[in-house]
């Protein structure tokens, strides 16, 4: 016997690598539903060799559900995630509008699965932002090991964290680069993305800085430790799918640079790529579709008492969203629900 799962969002980015991986994983699933707005009513979309049609959600009981992976935005998940869980269905939901509330558990299981029992509080589990997932996935092992003190870390996110049309607008403007007879605005980010860089990625906060560099400071507290310190530089580049990051950590105890390769060798999730010559790192186009997070350039950071830098890359779509919402539904699966 296995689960009755809902996909809401199966027509977006991330409604799609949710099907893929929920296929791929072989989850326990006896019956699915998909769901997106009216728009959408009807829509094909692919789970494993079956094709599904997709359901309006405005319409949809879900009563007798026993789970439903979200993404949909957060204005849409004010509305429906509410009803789901009243309905007895525990949301696990990708937008940002539940991480921040302390009744509601913002997991990442290779880091604090135990939070998985909080669920019950709203019957809601929040999944973290991509460029947090990626992030704290390789921060958990070393702080176990020798305490984070501070981290520094900038981002270099691809186009796809924003959505389809995000995907669009990056390749409708590469195309008008080349066939300058067609100009196309920018709409989905702030300044042309084709052949640039944007630092700026979500809207701006009192002090300066992005929501999204904020996420990054308060996820990482929320699901690793609050004692943590981290400032972040978000920035959005002309790359399709993988966010990639370069961090900082400053620990309160010192950690060789070979016995922090052997802790993130060892830790869940993470796939260690780090030879020291050209080409022996790992870049997003190559991560794309994978379910690692990829770490290289290992080394000391001799300019602080205890310094570590390295690179981490990882398909945001995959890690950063469908692939941790999937692990919270297995882990969802395993230590409460029991069917399977
Ligand atoms: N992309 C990432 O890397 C990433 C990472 C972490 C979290 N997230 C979050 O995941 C969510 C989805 O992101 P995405 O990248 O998949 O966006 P997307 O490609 O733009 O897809 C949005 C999905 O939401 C549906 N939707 C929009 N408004 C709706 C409404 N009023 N009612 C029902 N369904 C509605 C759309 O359905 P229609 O086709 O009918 O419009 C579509 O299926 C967002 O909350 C985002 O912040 C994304």
């Amino acid at each position: 016997m296995g689960y009755r799962v809902v996909v809401a969002g199966a027509t977006g980015n991330v409604g799609r690598e949710m099907l893929n991986i929920l296929a791929e994983r072989q989850f326990p699933v006896d019956e699915l539903a998909v769901l997106a707005s009216r728009r959408s009513l009807g829509t094909e979309v692919s789970f494993g060799d079956k094709t599904l049609t997709t359901q309006d959600i405005d319409t949809f009981d879900f009563t007798g559900w026993d789970m439903a992976l979200f993404a949909i935005g957060s204005d849409a998940t004010k509305v429906y995630a509410p009803k789901a869980a009243a309905a007895g269905c525990v949301v696990i939901d990708n937008s940002s509008l539940y991480r921040y509330d302390p009744e509601i558990p913002l997991i990442v299981p290779e880091c604090n699965p135990e939070a998985i029992h909080d669920y019950k509080n709203m019957n809601i589990i929040a999944n973290p932002n991509c460029s947090t997932a990626q992030m704290v996935v390789a921060l958990k092992p070393l702080h176990d090991r020798a305490k984070i003190k501070r981290v520094v870390v900038s981002t270099y996110q691809s186009v796809s964290g924003a959505g389809k049309e995000g995907m669009d607008e990056l390749w409708d403007q590469t195309k008008a680069v080349y066939n300058p007879t067609t100009e196309v605005e920018p709409k989905k980010f702030q300044k042309q993305i084709a052949f640039n860089v944007i630092p700026q990625i979500d809207v701006f906060m009192e002090d300066g800085s992005t929501k999204e560099e904020w996420k990054m400071v308060v996820e990482t507290k929320k699901i690793v430790d609050p004692s943590i310190k981290v400032t972040a530089t978000c920035v959005r580049v002309p790359v399709f799918v993988g966010h990639s990051e370069a961090v900082n950590i400053e620990f309160e105890e010192f950690l060789d640079e070979d016995e922090a390769r052997d802790i993130l060798r060892e830790a869940p999730g993470i796939m260690v790529i780090d030879k020291r010559e050209a080409g022996g790192y790992v870049s997003p186009v190559e991560c794309a579709g994978d379910f690692a997070t990829f770490i290289s350039r290992i080394r000391q950071d001799s300019t602080v008492e205890n310094g570590i830098n390295l690179w981490c890359v990882s398909d945001n779509l995959r890690k950063g969203a469908a692939l941790n919402a999937v692990q919270i539904a297995e882990l969802l699966g395993r230590e409460v629900l029991k069917k399977g």
